[in-house]
């Protein structure tokens, strides 16, 4: 997979991508990530990408040319499957979301600045507008970086253990059931004894209606759907 972010910050988002998991999928050429910095692409002295918003009101708004240009570039370089645009009034990320989004094999994720850019970049360019969440972010970078992880980590090979993915919370509509590791009793804190039973039946059975309670407990809505 391959994911080309515009930014106006990519400074704000390189770090994400130098630990962990995604350094991990990068250096193994299951993801390449490449970053484009929209002041590259303006044709006035003061390289500014913002203008007022005609109608009067407060902030500033995105222009269309920049973002035409590197877009435009891009576009001739590969097909994209999708051009998503980050935004506080896009579709709210979830699993299935980042699922569908984790099967492409190019996409753009477009970096809002300011009140957001002007909504013909949004008519013309824009397959896709995402949202982390009901709450307003200063740009669209962490956004960006929220969605690369989720689904960066379903993409086949980047997880160690395959299975892990499969049996994350929200996989099946369902949160994941409580964990434990060593020791099995840590100041009279005991682990269920279930799960070293060794009655692999019995602990999926456990497993599953743990999984079960907790969603029904704290997020009744999955359980709906
Ligand atoms: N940009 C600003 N707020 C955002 C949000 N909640 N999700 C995605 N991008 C954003």
């Amino acid at each position: 997979m391959r994911i080309d972010i515009i930014t106006v910050l990519p400074e704000l988002l390189k770090s994400p991508f130098e630990a962990s998991i995604l350094k991990r999928a990068i250096d193994a050429n299951l993801v390449a990530i490449h970053f484009h910095n929209l002041r590259d692409y303006t044709s006035n002295k003061y390289k500014s990408i913002d203008d007022t918003q005609f109608g009067g009101g407060a902030g500033m708004i995105m222009m269309v040319e920049p973002i035409d240009k590197c877009i435009s570039k891009l576009k001739t370089e590969r097909n994209y499957d999708d051009i998503i645009y980050m935004t506080p009034d896009g579709e709210t990320l979830n699993q299935s979301i980042a699922n569908h989004i984790s099967t492409k094999e190019n996409i753009i994720i477009l970096c809002g600045h300011y009140k957001g850019v002007d909504q013909r970049v949004r008519d013309q360019f824009i397959t896709r507008e995402i949202s982390i969440g009901d709450y307003v972010l200063s740009g669209g970078e962490l956004g960006a970086a929220v969605l690369c992880d989720a689904i960066i980590r379903l993409i086949p090979g980047v997880l160690g253990n395959e299975t892990s993915a499969l049996t994350d919370s929200f996989q099946d509509n369902l949160l994941a059931p409580p964990i434990y590791t060593k020791p099995r009793d840590y100041k009279g804190w005991k682990v269920p004894k279930v799960l070293f039973s060794g009655n692999f039946p019995e602990i999926e059975k456990w497993r599953e209606e743990q999984a079960y309670k907790r969603t029904k407990e704290r997020r009744p809505d999955l359980l709906d759907e």
